[in-house]
């Protein structure tokens, strides 16, 4: 009984914690993760950075597309999973247990977001500051503050940096 009380108080804690740094765990839908990697147009070999990447499931999409994935991850448990299910794709698809907002970010083409609005500015400045090249952030249901989407598909806003 003891181990069983443990293990709640631990998927809760991981669960929980995160909310203090970031949006709660929902996936994305495919139809809007499609939406998604169309918005962002990589190509084959470009990287697409995810920042918040769950069960790894936005990984595997572009992964199949042939693009690199680098997903960062602050639940344990999530983390866990998305690097398990991602393993196949060798190297193409890191996943990094850490807290985004603290990271040092990996170059990357795209960033993939679904956050929640509280988070969106905070997001902005931090990619203003990412580095001086150029690039794009789609983002799943939210919008960036005081800055105009270049497209949008399936409620999902794509902006150029
Ligand atoms: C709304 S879910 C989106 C999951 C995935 N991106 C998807 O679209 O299916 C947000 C994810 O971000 C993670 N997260 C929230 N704040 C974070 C932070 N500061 N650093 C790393 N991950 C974070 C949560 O644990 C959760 O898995």
């Amino acid at each position: 009984m003891a181990w069983l009380i443990l293990v709640i108080v631990i998927i809760v804690l991981c669960f929980g914690l995160v909310l203090l740094r970031g949006a709660p765990y929902l996936p994305t839908m495919s139809k809007q993760i499609e939406a998604a990697l169309d918005l962002a147009g990589l190509k084959p070999g470009q990287t697409l950075l995810e920042l918040g990447c769950g069960d790894g499931k936005v990984l595997i999409a572009a992964a199949r597309r042939g693009y690199n994935a680098v997903g960062y991850e602050l639940n344990p448990l999530l983390a866990i999973i998305a690097w398990l299910r991602t393993r196949r794709y060798g190297s193409r698809v890191q996943v990094r247990c850490a807290d985004f907002w603290l990271a040092k970010w990996p170059q990357a083409n795209a960033i993939f977001v679904f956050l929640l609005d509280p988070f969106m500015e905070k997001l902005n400045t931090k990619i203003v500051q990412y580095n001086g090249k150029k690039v794009k952030l789609v983002s799943f249901a939210f919008k960036v503050p005081g800055k105009k989407a270049v497209a949008e598909r399936d409620g999902v806003y794509l902006y150029q940096y």
